[in-house]
């Protein structure tokens, strides 16, 4: 996993809306999975929270918060933001292909149901959210590792 290096790749996308926090564990458990999954997992999450706090309008920048930590033989990711949040009736379907409220050429509603695709279908794990209108948005996702095989994560 290199969370860090994709955050900063992902630079673009927040830098003028966001200011970005990430409090990431230098080594993990081993999981069965490529990085290059995770990345994609953790772009998406990081995209889809830029353009919730830009749908806010604030004057100062938002907030997004990446955390990565291990718990009983599971990894644990999480993307917070202080964004628009997701309207109740809504939640239901954002894992949904195809499920998108942005405007066209903005989403295309693809990023949350590969995510969900990648995380439970390959990687036997499992995906949460928290959201509250006007308030914001946490995922967290949670991948079985083998605790006793521990790798560096190229994110100290
Ligand atoms: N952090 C978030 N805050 C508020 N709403 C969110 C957040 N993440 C996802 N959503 C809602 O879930 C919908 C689906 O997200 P998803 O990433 O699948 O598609 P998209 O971002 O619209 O398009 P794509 O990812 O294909 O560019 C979004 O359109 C948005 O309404
Ligand atoms: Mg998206």
């Amino acid at each position: 996993m290199a969370i860090k290096t994709t955050a900063i790749v992902a630079k673009n996308q927040w830098k003028y809306i966001s200011e970005l926090e990430m409090d990431l564990a230098p080594v993990l458990p081993k999981f069965l999975g490529n990085a290059g999954e995770i990345n994609q997992i953790v772009l998406n999450l990081i995209v889809n929270s830029a353009h919730a706090i830009e749908a806010v309008k604030r004057p100062e920048l938002g907030m997004i918060k990446i955390e990565t930590r291990s718990s009983d033989g599971f990894i644990i990711l999480s993307v917070s933001d202080n964004g628009c949040g997701i309207p109740e009736a809504d939640v239901k379907k954002i894992y949904d292909p195809f499920f998108t409220s942005k405007e066209v050429g903005k989403g295309t509603g693809q990023g949350l149901a590969i995510t969900y695709n990648i995380v439970t279908n390959k990687l036997g794990g499992a995906i949460t959210v928290e959201s509250e209108t006007g308030i914001g948005t946490k995922f967290e996702i949670s991948i079985p590792c083998n605790p006793e095989e521990m790798e560096t994560t190229d994110d100290s």
